[in-house]
């Protein structure tokens, strides 16, 4: 291959065909050699192990970051433009759409073998207008669903990650809790309501002082000054329950357990040495620090309710013999105010930063940076955001993308997270941060970085701060 210099566009085009071909034939060999057939883009999705292989997942990313790059490349600017960002705002609308309408389960339990869409119509709680083939053939065009003869639709293998867990009796019975049940449903019908209604306020919000518009887009849109209180409103109580799950998905994929035990030299503290995980909330990591590291002594911070009435529930029934034995200690705090746990070794937040805008993650720092001792550490583990571009002021080798992939690897990985960083904005004018943007966020409370561990696949890691 012509080397990553060359500026002719046609070897880059050849470059990229090439990354597909090699990496469809990397596939190939990982499926036949555990005698599995690849799974069919025509056929509904059954989740399976070797998803999460490391091969699968990189030769996966290649293909698709290059197929992306290559659409972007081959296309016209205009046809690009209308395809993907035109029709952006219509994907999601007809999305929403296919999720209220549970349309996914009713092809589910219609067996699968595709339905005509008065038979559609017939079965979903708010029988539809005659426009609803046009929203379906549109997804389908876009590989969501699948026209099988004439308006006729079945589920496909990214359409029927929509279904719901319940029945669709138990979808028009209970509504509110229709979503209970951690499906891909939850996140695209929570981003396609609230979050598309409040992204229609993003540009006008970016553009005007935070102070009169609000905290983010989501306060513009919805009039209010608080993305929580709006939830606990009447009438938003599935949006609620929604959101709930959309949070818990997202915590539930993106780490191995290596990453917390491995973060630092746990097991070189002495006897008791204190680690407090700072808006913890059950202690997650704190459980699986504990039952690795038993010498030390934890403490596990979140509010009130949480640690009164779902962290104590936690562990009194399923590990009561840490809290027992003194190891694990429950404590309400509000990370805004001084932190009762002075001179710990070891202040760990899990995914708590990327939830404040810069001066609010800042003060939470630095309550803790004025309880610590001259050797204490700070982790933050989080998302580290990736430039599109390769990092001048890097320190590592960053997330290894082959040219001429971008160096976030485009849409599979460097998408997923600025997704995520542009709907923290969205929701709470938050963000995910990038590796200097971490150093900044040290800058202004106290810490220097020490080092930066990643996990499985780059993108999420332990930033290690000491005092400044
Ligand atoms: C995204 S969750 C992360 C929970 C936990 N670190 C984990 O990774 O499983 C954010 C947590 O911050 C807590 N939180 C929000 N505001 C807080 C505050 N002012 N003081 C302490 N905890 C707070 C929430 O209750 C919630 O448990």
């Amino acid at each position: 291959m012509t080397s990553p210099s060359s500026d002719n566009p046609l070897t880059t085009l050849q470059a990229l065909g090439s990354l597909i071909t090699t990496s469809i034939t990397a596939l190939e060999a990982v499926y036949a050699s555990h005698s599995t057939p690849f799974p069919s883009l025509d056929t509904p999705w059954q989740p399976h192990p070797l998803e999460k292989d490391q091969q699968v997942a990189q030769a996966s990313a290649v293909i698709m970051s290059a197929a992306y790059q290559l659409i972007a490349s081959v296309g016209t600017p205009i046809a690009h433009l209308s395809n993907t960002h035109g029709a952006g705002a219509y994907v999601v609308a007809a999305l929403r759409y296919v999720v209220e309408g549970s349309v996914a389960d009713v092809l589910k339990e219609g067996g699968g073998e595709g339905m005509h869409v008065d038979e559609i119509a017939r079965k979903m709680k708010s029988p539809p207008a005659d426009n609803s083939p046009r929203v379906l053939r549109f997804l389908a065009t876009r590989h969501v669903f699948r026209e099988i003869t004439p308006n006729v639709f079945a589920n496909n293998r990214t359409s029927s990650a929509l279904c719901k867990a319940k029945s669709l009796k138990e979808i028009h019975e209970v509504p509110a809790k229709q979503y209970d049940g951690l499906t891909a449903a939850s996140l695209v019908g929570h981003v396609a309501d609230e979050g598309f209604l409040s992204a229609t306020h993003l540009s006008s919000w970016l553009q005007a002082p935070q102070t009169t518009a609000g905290p983010s887009p989501f306060t513009a849109a919805h009039q209010v000054n608080d993305v929580w209180k709006w939830y606990e409103e009447l009438g938003n109580e599935m949006r609620r329950s929604r959101f709930t799950g959309v949070m818990k998905s997202f915590d539930d994929g993106a780490w191995t357990e290596e990453l917390f035990t491995g973060a630092i030299d746990w097991a070189s503290y002495p006897e008791n040495a204190t680690v407090v995980d700072v808006g913890g909330s059950l202690g997650i990591v704190t459980l699986l620090l504990a039952r690795k590291f038993p010498h030390l002594k934890y403490v596990v911070q979140d509010l009130p309710k949480v640690i009164e009435v779902d962290a104590k529930k936690f562990w009194n029934h399923k590990h009561p013999e840490f809290v027992e034995n003194g190891k694990v200690v429950l404590q309400p705090h509000d990370f805004f105010t001084p932190n009762p746990i002075k001179q710990a070794d070891v202040y760990f937040l899990r995914n708590i930063t990327h939830d404040w805008a810069t001066p609010l993650a800042a003060s939470i720092l630095k309550h803790l940076r004025d309880a610590a001792k001259p050797t204490t550490k700070l982790i933050l583990f989080d998302f580290i955001m990736p430039y599109a571009c390769k990092d001048p002021n890097a320190t590592d080798a960053g997330l290894g993308a082959p040219w001429p992939l971008l160096a976030n690897f485009g849409l599979p990985l460097g998408g997923t997270l600025t997704f995520a960083d542009m709907h923290m904005m969205n929701m709470f004018g938050a963000q995910e941060r990038t590796v200097g943007e971490f150093a900044e966020l040290g800058a202004l409370s106290g810490w220097k970085v020490e080092n930066i561990v990643r996990g499985l696949g780059g993108a999420y890691g332990a930033t290690v701060y000491t005092s400044a």
